[in-house]
């Protein structure tokens, strides 16, 4: 490095945990809680609620880096970053198994029906036990459809194999039991969603997807709200087109499609798919770990995309 680390500025958006912003001061750094006013910013870790676009890119006049602390990278515009060749980091592996027990929480929830229960019970409506009380379905033995196995998706069919379920894949890579979407959507009892968002998986489960799964078909969402077309979700809940659903995310999150709140086969969680202590510490550590190395003019650690050729430390 040729300056004083002191030269460098580094913006953290408020919200990121202390965690990271030890890694930061420990390494000489100074970050400084602010906004997405970016002049005289080298290195910015922000939040996947931070939307990183042309004109937050344009105020970077000295912009290196965007660290965002989470795995996806949807609020940040990389081909805007590529140009300005700014370099972007995202913050994979450490969020891999809370998010999967979140998805299978989510799918237990769903087929068991426990939140229902527990509104019954609050609500002082169990009066008993009853033969037809609270049915649901079976997890134990049935089919698990996961679209993009990747990390997470694998996390969840590792789980499954603990309920002795048949796993489908559908994704770009060769795996076992891969099959086409439509395959997967008509064989599985249960269909967990795992892919990034991008204009090729936005709306990748809309009407004719939904319309193709069985009446009893459980689908979960831990990924991104706009990979499921939720207006037709909430009309495939309604009417019977499958059976229950499980979000940890929305289309236009915080913000629910109109009727989805009322139904009482969906669950409906605040995307706390990676949120447990120590997850959160590890995203936050990683994000400023690669601000860390970006300054220093190292490798950063979690690269997205094409790291830009020139170097970063001034
Ligand atoms: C991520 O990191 O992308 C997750 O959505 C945060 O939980």
């Amino acid at each position: 490095m040729s300056g004083s680390r002191a030269e460098f500025r580094v913006r953290v958006r408020p919200g990121v945990l202390p965690a990271g912003l030890r890694v930061l001061e420990q390494a000489g750094f100074e970050p400084e809680l602010g906004d997405l006013d970016l002049e005289g910013v080298d290195a910015l870790l922000c939040l996947l609620t931070d939307q990183i676009d042309e004109c937050v890119l344009d105020s970077g006049d000295r912009l290196r880096l965007v660290a965002n602390m989470a795995v996806g990278t949807d609020n940040i515009d990389l081909a805007a970053c590529a140009r300005r060749g700014i370099a972007v980091s995202n913050t994979p592996g450490v969020l891999t198994d809370a998010t999967a027990d979140l998805a299978f929480a989510l799918l237990l929830a769903a087929a068991r029906r426990v939140v229902w229960g527990d509104r019954l019970v609050r609500g002082a409506g169990f009066t008993g036990w009853h033969p037809e009380l609270g049915i649901g379905a079976d997890v134990t033995g049935r089919t698990l459809g996961i679209v993009g196995p990747g990390r997470i998706g694998e996390a969840v069919a590792e789980r499954a194999q603990g309920f002795r379920m048949r796993v489908l894949r559908c994704g770009r890579r060769e795996a076992a039991g891969r099959v086409g979407l439509s395959e997967l959507l008509e064989q599985a009892d249960f269909v967990s969603l795992h892919v990034p968002l991008s204009e090729e998986t936005q709306h990748l489960i809309g009407e004719p997807e939904l319309r193709r799964m069985p009446r009893h078909a459980v689908l979960v969402n831990t990924a991104r709200g706009p990979v499921i077309d939720e207006r037709a979700l909430v009309r495939a809940l309604r009417e019977g087109w499958i059976g229950a659903a499980g979000l940890d995310v929305f289309e236009r999150e915080p913000r629910l499609a109109p009727g989805l709140a009322a139904l009482t086969n969906v669950v409906l969680l605040p995307h706390l798919g990676s949120a447990t202590v120590e997850t959160r510490n590890r995203m936050a550590e990683i994000a400023a770990r690669n601000v860390v190395c970006a300054l220093r003019g190292e490798p950063i650690l979690n690269p997205v995309g094409a790291v830009p050729s020139r170097g970063f430390a001034r």
